[in-house]
């Protein structure tokens, strides 16, 4: 048989070009023995993945501390960030346990348009979800100054963008145009890594995975900078913490 074309047969049969090349350091005085074909995967829909272990009711939602010391952080001053996390994110977290249990007494069939108690506590209970938990990312992604992006993100960004600056680029023209939340996530709908520019708290994109937060709310840098968002910006892509992000994003993708 001809070597090369062996080769691209045992491949087609199902055997990595790796276990090929050990297979060639065997002995080679021996006859090589015919190649057995794969067995053919089970019939049948694909195993589902472990399943979520559903809980009843939302469990009150819990303070998450800073993961870093308030003060380690170059360009955002310890009073800032002990202010946001102390009181911007406490609050979101206090009205969010508020909001869940005045909804176990709100009566839904009063509810109605223009206002009823029922349907501003569940637009509450939304903004105050995503407020929470987009505090959590946001400082979860700060602390890592100078730490690389991983090879298998930084291939990833630059299918999509270009490149890792090209992204900062276009987040930073979201955050110019919003006040409020910026967020690359990895969207489900499309197979594809976008940015997400909301308004408020309420926004956001379905079916999409956060991977590096972005706050624009005035109180996210007005302690430091007053209105002026280009410094704000400098510091925060200063002290990304890439490997989280990447943690995220391999978490994500290894969720299927
Ligand atoms: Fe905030």
């Amino acid at each position: 048989m001809n070597d090369d074309l062996g080769r691209r047969r045992l491949l087609n049969l199902g055997f990595s070009a790796a276990a090929l090349a050990l297979a060639s350091c065997a002995a080679p005085a021996e006859a090589e023995p015919a190649p057995k074909t794969p067995a053919a995967p089970p019939r049948g829909p694909t195993p589902p993945a472990p399943k979520l272990a559903l809980a009843a009711a939302p469990a009150e939602k819990q303070l998450v501390a800073l993961p870093f010391a308030p003060g380690s952080i170059p360009g955002l001053s310890e009073k800032l960030l002990t202010n946001h996390h102390d009181k911007n994110y406490a609050t979101a977290v206090k009205k969010l346990n508020e909001v869940r249990a005045a909804l176990a007494a709100s009566d839904p069939d009063k509810a109605a348009g223009y206002w009823s108690e029922f349907g501003t506590l569940k637009a509450s209970e939304a903004a105050a979800r995503n407020s929470a938990l987009l505090h959590e990312f946001y400082f979860g992604n700060l602390g890592g100054a100078g730490a690389p992006i991983s090879p298998a993100l930084g291939a990833a960004l630059g299918a999509r963008f270009g490149s890792p600056a090209a992204l900062e680029k276009q987040m930073r023209g979201c955050a110019q145009a919003t006040n409020g939340w910026v967020v690359l996530a990895l969207d489900r709908a499309s197979s594809t890594l976008e940015i997400v520019q909301t308004e408020g708290h309420a926004g956001g994109a379905w079916n999409a995975e956060s991977l590096l937060v972005l706050d624009m709310f005035e109180h996210a840098y007005a302690i430091d900078y007053g209105p002026a968002k280009g410094p704000y910006l400098d510091a925060f892509f200063k002290n990304v913490h890439w490997a989280e992000v990447g943690r995220r994003f391999d978490a994500a993708l290894a969720r299927g």
